[in-house]
C-alpha cells in the first residue's frame, strides 16, 4: 500500500460543506451527543407530526431493538417529491439514459414525477394493495422503477426490489418470502444491446406463487408477452385512466419502507428491513455530505436499483435533497467502453459513483475511451462495493478525475442503509484503497477476532464492528428477528458485527480487507457460497459441492466450485457447461461459476466438516501455507486437489 495521500484542492475545500475542522467538530458532537446531533439532522425532513424522541437503541443480545425518531410521522414520497414542487417543480428530478444511445434520454421534472407517482399509487390501490402490504418490483433501470418505489412509499406499502438479473426461482423465493400481493415487471429489459424476457421470467416465477398474486406489466420494448386475464394488468393502459391525485399516507418513522434480500454466509437470503424516518434522514444526509452535493448538481450513481446502492443513492438520498439524479439502463461497455464517459459529458455529470469492478474493466480497455470525452463537469468521484486496488484507484484519479476530483471510497452494506466509512471530499486527504474515516455518528471498532476485545492502539488489524447505532441501520430480518440477532449481534456481544475484516493504520484511517465469513464479493455483488453450493447439489449428477472465492482480475473475486459427482457419473466439458447453466437458472447470471474443479473427495475433518480454509488456499494457488492438515480424515485428498487445480 502506498503512503501517498491526496489532499483536496483549496478551491474544493472552500466550496465544500465540510472541511477538516468542520469534520472534527461535527464528528465529536455526533458521538458525544447523538440525541442532540440527530435531533437537529432529523429536521432536514418534513414531518407530519414532529418527533420528540430521537434515539432508542439496544445492541444487547436477546433484546436487540433499534428505533429512531420513533414517535414522529412522515411520508417518504412526500419528502422526495411533493415538498419540492413549490420551489423546483420544473427542475429535472430524473434523467433517464436508455441502453441504446440512439434512443432519446428523458428528463422528468419533479412535477411530472409527482403525477407519475400518484398515478402508480392509485393503480396499486386499485389492485388491492394497502398500507403494510408487500410489493415486489422486478424491473429494468427505467423511470417506472422509481415511480413504483415512491408509489409504494406514498401509500405505505413495503417494496422489495429483485434485481432483474435474478432467475425465476430466485424471484419466486423472494415473492413468497415476504408474501407479496403484486409483482411489478416489464415486458423486456434491454441491457448491453440484448434483452432479458422479464415478463416471461415473472410468469415462470408465478407458477410457484400463491394464485392471488397479481402482475402489473410495464411496457418497455413492446416485445411479445403471454397474458393471463385477471392476473396480469397493463400499467400503461391503466396509467391513462388513473387519477393523479393521491394523498400521501401518514407513516410512523419506524414503519417498514422496504425489504431487500441479500446473501448471508448460510442458506437462504435474508430480507433486510429498513424503516421510514431514520433511513431517509441518513440517506439524505450522507448523499449531501459525502458527495458534497450542492443545489443544481447532476448526480450519477451507476448502480442498479435492485441493490441498496440504487435505493439510497439513485432514488431516496438524491430525491430527498431535490437533486437531479441520472438513471442509466445500460452497461459500461455498450456500445463500447466510452459509454460511461459519454454519458458524463452528455448530461454534464458533477458527481459520479461506481464500483471498482467497472473501473478495472474500463481501465483494461485503454485511456482513449475516456480521454475522448469532455469530463470537465466532474467534481467528485466515488466508489463502492469492494476494496479498490491502488492501480484502479490511481487510474480513476488520473484519467477520469484528471487529478482534480476527490475520490470517496465508501464502505457500507445493505444492512447499514448508507455510508459508514468514507473520506469527505473537502475534509480528508485520501489514500488509494482506504475507506478512511467514520461518517458522523458512526463508531467503528476493531475487534480481536479470537478474544472479541476492542483494540484501541493503531496500527492494528482485526474484524470491523460498530459500537452503537446510526439512523440508517437495518431494524430486523423480515419475519425472523432471532436470525437478525444471531447474525449480527451474537459473535461479539454488544456490537453490530459487519462480517468484514479491516486494518487501522497509524493515522487512525480504516482499510477494508474483505469478508471474514463465507460470503464472497463478485463484481461488488454479495454472494453466499452456501447458496451456490445448494444450487449445485440440487443437480441430479452432483453428490457434493464446496464453493469458495478466488482472486479475479476484473470481478475482484470469482466463484470457484469443487464438485464431487455421483457414483458412476463421468466428468466432462459438457457437464461443466451444464452445471454452469444450471446455477444460472437456479439463482441467476450473477452466480455463474467461473471455475469448476472435479473433486473425487473434499478435505474434511473427522467430524465431517469441510475445511474451506484449505479449499480457499488451493483456489488461490497458494500451497505453501495450507496450515495444519493433520485433523483431516483423509489428508491425501488435498494432494489430489492440488494436482488437479484448474489452470487459469
Ligand atoms: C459488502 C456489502 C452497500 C454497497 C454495495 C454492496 C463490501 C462495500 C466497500 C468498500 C471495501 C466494500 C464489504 C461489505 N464493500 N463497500 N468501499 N471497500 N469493501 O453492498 O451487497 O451489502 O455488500 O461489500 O465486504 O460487507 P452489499
Amino acid at each position: 500500500m502506498s503512503d501517498k495521500t491526496y489532499p483536496p484542492s483549496s478551491d474544493l475545500v472552500r466550496g465544500a460543506h465540510v472541511d477538516a475542522a468542520g469534520y472534527e467538530a461535527r464528528y465529536a458532537a455526533s458521538v458525544s451527543d447523538p440525541e442532540g446531533f440527530w435531533g437537529e439532522e432529523g429536521k432536514r425532513l418534513d414531518w407530519i407530526k414532529p418527533f420528540t424522541k430521537v434515539k432508542d437503541t439496544d445492541f444487547t443480545l436477546g433484546k436487540v431493538s433499534i428505533n429512531w425518531f420513533a414517535d414522529g410521522t412522515l411520508n417518504v414520497a412526500a419528502n422526495c417529491v411533493d415538498r419540492h414542487l413549490a420551489t423546483r417543480g420544473d427542475q429535472t428530478a430524473i434523467i433517464f439514459e436508455p441502453d441504446d444511445p440512439a434512443e432519446d434520454a428523458k428528463h422528468i421534472t419533479y412535477r411530472q414525477l409527482h403525477g407519475h407517482v400518484c398515478r402508480m399509487a392509485n393503480i396499486l390501490e386499485s389492485l388491492g394493495v394497502r398500507r403494510g402490504d408487500r410489493v415486489v418490483i422486478y424491473l429494468p433501470m427505467i423511470p417506472e422503477a422509481a415511480y413504483a418505489m415512491l408509489a409504494c412509499a406514498r401509500i405505505g406499502a413495503i417494496h422489495s426490489i429483485v434485481f432483474a438479473g435474478f432467475s425465476p426461482d430466485a424471484l419466486a423465493a423472494r415473492v413468497n418470502g415476504c408474501d407479496a400481493k403484486v409483482i411489478i415487471t416489464a415486458d423486456e429489459a434491454p441491457r448491453g444491446g440484448r434483452k432479458t424476457a422479464l415478463k416471461s421470467n415473472a410468469d415462470a416465477a408465478l407458477l410457484h406463487c400463491k394464485d392471488t398474486v397479481k402482475c402489473l406489466v410495464v411496457k418497455r420494448t413492446g416485445g411479445q408477452t403471454t397474458w393471463i386475464d385477471g392476473r396480469d394488468y397493463d400499467y400503461n393502459e391503466m396509467a391513462l385512466e388513473a387519477s393523479d391525485v393521491s394523498q400521501p399516507a401518514e407513516m410512523g418513522a419506524e414503519d417498514p419502507l422496504f425489504i431487500l434480500y441479500t446473501s448471508g454466509s448460510t442458506g437462504q437470503p435474508k430480507g433486510v428491513v429498513h424503516t421510514t424516518g431514520g433511513y431517509l434522514v441518513y440517506a439524505s444526509l450522507t448523499h449531501e455530505i459525502v458527495f458534497d452535493y450542492h443545489e443544481g448538481d447532476i448526480f450519477w450513481c451507476t448502480a442498479d436499483v435492485g441493490w441498496v446502492t440504487g435505493h439510497s443513492y439513485i432514488i431516496y438520498g438524491p430525491l430527498a435533497n431535490g437533486a437531479t439524479t441520472v438513471m442509466f439502463e445500460g452497461v459500461p461497455t455498450y456500445p463500447d467502453a466510452s459509454r460511461f464517459w459519454q454519458v458524463c459529458e452528455k448530461h454534464k455529470v458533477n458527481q459520479f459513483y461506481t464500483a471498482p469492478t467497472a473501473i478495472r474493466a474500463l481501465m483494461g480497455q485503454g485511456n482513449d475511451f475516456a480521454t475522448k470525452a469532455d469530463l470537465s463537469s466532474l467534481r467528485i468521484l466515488g466508489t463502492v462495493g469492494e476494496p479498490i486496488n491502488p492501480e484502479a484507484w490511481n487510474w480513476y484519479n488520473d484519467v477520469i478525475g484528471q487529478g482534480r476530483c476527490p475520490i470517496v471510497d465508501t464502505w457500507w452494506q445493505t444492512e447499514t442503509g448508507g455510508h459508514l466509512l468514507t473520506p469527505l471530499p473537502g475534509a480528508h486527504a485520501t489514500k488509494p484503497g482506504a475507506a478512511m474515516k467514520p461518517f458522523f455518528g458512526v463508531q467503528p471498532v476493531v475487534l480481536d477476532p479470537q478474544s472479541g476485545e476492542e483494540i484501541h492502539a493503531s496500527p492494528t488489524e482485526g474484524v470491523l464492528a460498530l459500537k452503537d447505532s446510526w439512523p440508517g441501520q437495518m431494524r430486523t430480518i423480515w419475519g425472523d428477528h432471532e436470525r437478525f440477532e444471531k447474525t449480527y449481534f451474537s459473535d461479539y456481544k454488544g456490537y453490530y458485527f459487519s462480517g468484514d475484516g479491516c486494518r487501522r493504520d497509524a493515522d487512525g484511517d480504516y482499510w477494508i480487507t474483505g469478508r471474514v465469513d463465507d460470503v464472497i464479493n463478485v463484481s461488488g455483488h454479495r454472494m453466499g457460497t452456501a447458496e451456490v453450493e445448494s444450487a449445485l447439489v440440487a443437480h441430479a449428477k452432483v453428490a457434493e459441492a464446496a464453493v469458495v472465492g478466488y482472486p479475479h482480475a476484473i470481478k475482484g473475486q470469482g466463484i470457484y466450485c469443487y464438485v464431487t459427482l455421483m457414483n458412476g457419473v463421468e466428468p466432462s466439458d459438457e457437464l461443466t457447461k451444464e452445471l454452469r447453466t444450471w446455477v444460472r437458472t437456479e439463482i441467476g447470471p450473477i452466480a455463474s461459476p467461473d471455475l469448476i474443479q472435479w473433486a473425487p473427495g473434499l478435505p474434511k475433518t473427522r467430524s465431517g466438516k469441510i475445511m474451506r480454509r484449505i479449499l480457499r488456499k488451493i483456489a488461490e494457488n497458494d500451497y505453501g501455507s495450507l496450515g495444519d492438515t493433520s485433523t483431516l480424515a483423509d489428508p491425501s485428498v488435498v494432494n489430489d486437489l492440488i494436482e488437479n487445480r484448474m489452470n487459469r
